[in-house]
């Protein structure tokens, strides 16, 4: 029996392929595609899925009519046509009977199936689903039941955005920026006129004065220097956590339990997710919190079972040994080396195998790695670090999937990874038998230093690296050797 979960249609579109033995593969379309972000399903991304055979069912991440519905509602227009998904994924070959769950659900089932516990407290934040904006749910044995549901217009997600695209970002796509520029922010000045936005906020009812759904670029015109950007930036990065601490106590005491799932686009936001440990003991946020995640969420959300997601290794395969020797001695000679090989990342972060590296150490090497990606310099690196090493380096929560920020205790020694706050976005490399985890011990043996710094494998503009031809394109355009392993 062969499963598809698809989400598509919206945003940053997924497929993911299920056979009796589980999760087979996962991927986002844009890897395929080679648009960022893409929407829409392709034929490329349709073939590689076919390698583990015809879909027997598609189970589609929401409820089209519903969205339909909602859409009318929001003056957004009669949508019923392209909200035929028959017809959509007709015209992409696929005509496996099609079954379909609520956004929020899938959310829901993404993270609660996939994370190590048997019962938790499910909390999904994000811009919109049909209607649902923010849900909780109770998660024990191999049921999830909704616990509390919040509804359009309401939404933190959609305010985030409206305030991502009030500094000159785009929103539902840099949101993450808005987040890095916070950093370099006074959160207080702008409090009041955050707060002022809320006609009341109690617990898990937030309840806006305004709907967020056209943007707020009219906020404090006033506002036009660069230093007023971070300011604003920094205003609202504070009022989302004060947002979020409100619903995690919520959840704290009307969930039942101790154990927390984190999820939707807004548990993307690393910087604040670590509070989630004042209010729970053990917190899982699934590595693709958000839409794209869903592919798998709605798979889970109907056949109920837990997998375990030890790793996110599960899209195109470059095959061939992981280049481990090549990799330390360039990273040795230049300072900076790609690594394109093996599974690629299902998620928005690269963990090793669609990887730009560089040595953390030495004070050029932020400025060098943000002239290839092309980026903006106040924006953060992330550090990959033996696990062994994470104590003496940083302090606070992590995880193997960036989702968390941790206090950088050294920063003069690795001033690359630590961003103006003194924080760093840290991945903690385990001995789990990856290409990363032998590439950070022979790179610590050679050299002593335990870390290596992590950016994903992208020309600027584009998705990371899928295949050899992108990672040859990439090589060529920045000059900088990528290493894809003995083929
Ligand atoms: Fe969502």
């Amino acid at each position: 029996m062969i499963t598809w979960g698809i989400s598509a249609n919206s945003h940053d579109a997924a497929l993911a392929v299920f056979s009796n033995d589980g999760l087979e593969f996962a991927s986002h379309s844009e890897r395929f595609s080679g648009i960022k972000n893409d929407a829409h399903l392709n034929e490329e991304l349709i073939n590689y899925a076919l390698k583990w055979g015809e879909p027997d069912e598609v189970i589609w991440y929401e409820r089209p009519f519903v969205k339909t519905l909602r859409q009318l509602r929001a003056g957004q227009g009669w949508h019923y046509n392209e909200n035929n998904i028959k017809q959509y994924l007709k015209g992409y070959g696929i005509t496996a009977p099609i079954k379909y769950t609520s956004h929020h659900h899938s959310h829901a089932a993404a993270g609660y199936y996939t994370s190590p516990f048997r019962n938790a407290t499910v909390v999904c934040i994000d811009s919109i689903g049909e209607f649902e904006t923010l849900t909780v749910w109770s998660g024990k044995g191999d049921s999830l039941k909704k616990i509390y549901s919040q509804g359009y217009p309401h939404s933190v997600g959609l305010w985030y955005s409206a305030m991502t695209q009030r500094v000159g970002l785009k929103p539902n796509e840099d949101e993450y920026i808005l987040m890095g520029m916070a950093a370099y922010g006074n959160p207080h000045r702008l409090w009041n006129d955050m707060y002022e936005m809320f006609s009341y906020v109690d617990g898990c009812d937030i309840v806006y004065k305004k709907n967020f759904h056209r943007g707020y670029k009219d906020f404090r015109p006033d506002l036009t220097t660069e230093q007023d950007m971070y300011d604003i930036a920094a205003a609202t990065q504070k009022t989302y956590e004060f947002t979020l601490e409100q619903i995690l106590e919520w959840a704290r005491k009307y969930g039942s339990s101790n154990n927390l799932v984190l999820m939707g686009g807004c548990a993307l936001n690393c910087s604040a997710n670590g509070l989630a440990y004042k209010y729970f003991d053990n917190v899982w946020i699934m590595p693709n919190p958000g839409d794209a995640g869903s592919a798998v969420g709605a798979v889970l959300a109907h056949k109920k079972y837990h997998m375990d997601m030890d790793h996110v290794y599960t899209g195109y395969n470059i095959e061939g040994e992981y280049p481990v020797e090549e990799a330390v001695k360039e990273l040795q000679a230049a300072g900076i080396c790609g690594v394109a090989n093996g599974r690629a990342e299902y998620g928005p972060r690269a963990l090793g195998n669609r990887s730009l590296f560089a040595d953390p150490r030495g004070h050029d090497i932020k400025d060098r790695v943000n002239e290839i990606k092309r980026r903006q310099k106040f924006r953060p690196f992330a550090p990959a670090v033996l696990s062994e090493h994470y104590h003496t380096n940083f302090e606070g929560p992590a995880n193997s999937y960036m989702q968390f920020t941790a206090r950088c205790t050294n920063p003069n020694l690795y001033p690359a990874i630590c961003h103006a706050d003194g924080t760093s976005r840290v991945q903690v490399v385990r001995p789990d038998g990856s290409g990363i985890r032998a590439l950070l011990e022979a790179w610590y043996d050679a050299t002593g230093c335990p870390m290596l710094l992590n950016t994903s494998l992208n020309i600027k503009g584009k998705p990371m690296v899928n295949n050899l031809t992108d990672a040859e394109e990439f090589a060529t355009m920045y000059n900088v050797k990528v290493f894809t392993g003995k083929q």
